[in-house]
């Protein structure tokens, strides 16, 4: 097994076996207004929406998370059932392994079996930074090809390089790599954080490169500084045991995130909240407060470990919560939901 490999799976078991969320929710702070005469039927509210140019029954994402270790296929399977009976997006998880050891593509490549309406292939920007601007356009269109994506994820993870004991923890050219990238290449660009939170201020950075949208993967929920923390603790490793406890609830709360990003970049770009969202209740408070669509993690990454089944009710579960919620503000569509005026 590889370094990458070996990494894949322990992030794989630490998820399942240890508790690696943030210390609250910020979720819990948001309340949405109850209309007592909503005057349409629960069954009439329409969750129809697009994004990054598809057309999706919910506006949901399952956000990338893996790929590149043996279980990683079956989850992404389990994932990719769930996101095609539901008709909403998916993402994999960052694919550097496959470019590192071939035969791991299909830990990926399983979601196209699948007819998942939004397929996200996913690199970080360390990597975009290493490869430089050719080589990074090279893997960028293997990475898509993988996975036959309609968008691709570059993922944003500085706290996680912080913590781990082999991070890459020097970011700069980060924005001109992006640049460069979203410059030449054909296919929708989408910027995530993986738990630390997108600023206003950067969010203005990268609706200025010409990215298509932004998943604001905010503080609130799992917390790679957690995560990495934990698999210091295991190889003994103190320094990074310790930085990964202080740093655990580190980052911009999801719902604050998504307000400074909305505000910063108006309608030119989409915006995805990730973070912390527990149910559908939260996707309808994410939606609230700005978000085009609501991402989940760890919720989608534990069902669909359980299997097919488990995965395919969860999301069945979160699209019901989410109706209801549109039903008890009185929306019937997302469009109203929009328009505001739902917050308490
Ligand atoms: C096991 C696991 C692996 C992940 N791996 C990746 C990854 O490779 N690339 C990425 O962009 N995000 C990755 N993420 C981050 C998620 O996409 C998401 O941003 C994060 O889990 C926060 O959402 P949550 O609070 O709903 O879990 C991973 C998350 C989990 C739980």
């Amino acid at each position: 097994m590889t370094s990458i490999q070996q990494r894949k799976e322990d992030h794989i078991r630490i998820n399942l076996e240890n508790d690696v969320q943030a210390s609250s929710n910020p979720w819990d702070s948001v309340r949405l207004r109850h209309n007592a005469l909503p005057e349409f039927a629960l069954a009439d509210v329409d969750l129809g929406t697009r994004l990054l140019g598809r057309k999706l029954a919910a506006p949901i994402v399952i956000t990338g998370m893996t790929g590149g270790a043996p279980r990683a296929q079956e989850i992404n399977r389990n994932l990719a059932m769930a996101a095609a009976h539901h008709q909403v997006a998916m993402g994999v998880g960052s694919q550097r392994a496959a470019f590192r050891d071939e035969s791991l593509a299909p830990t990926y490549g399983v979601i196209k079996e699948h007819d998942v309406p939004l397929r996200i292939a996913n690199l970080g920007l360390p990597q975009l930074i290493e490869w430089g601007p050719e080589a990074s356009i090279d893997h960028a269109r293997r990475a898509v090809e993988m996975v036959d994506a309609h968008a691709l994820a570059i993922h944003l993870n500085f706290l996680q390089e912080s913590v781990m004991p082999e991070g890459d923890t020097d970011a700069t050219g980060g924005i001109a790599a992006l640049e460069s990238l979203v410059k030449v290449f054909r296919v929708p660009i989408l910027v995530k954080e993986t738990g630390a939170g997108i600023s206003g201020n950067v969010a203005k950075v990268l609706a200025r490169a010409g990215v298509a949208a932004i998943d604001v993967g905010g503080w609130g929920g799992t917390s790679f500084s957690a995560v990495e923390s934990v698999r210091a603790r295991e190889v003994a490793d103190e320094v990074h045991e310790r930085i990964g406890k202080t740093f655990w609830d580190w980052g911009i709360p999801t719902p604050q995130a998504v307000a400074e990003t909305r505000q910063a970049v108006g309608s030119k770009v989409e915006v995805v909240a990730t973070g912390g969202l527990r149910n559908g209740l939260d996707a309808a408070r994410a939606l609230a407060v700005g978000a085009d669509a609501a991402g989940y993690g760890s919720v989608m990454f534990k069902a669909a470990a359980k299997g097919p089944d488990e995965a395919v009710r969860e999301l069945g579960l979160i699209i019901e919560e989410l109706k209801t919620a549109l039903f008890l503000t009185g929306c019937a569509t997302l469009e109203q939901l929009w328009k505001g005026g739902v917050l308490s």
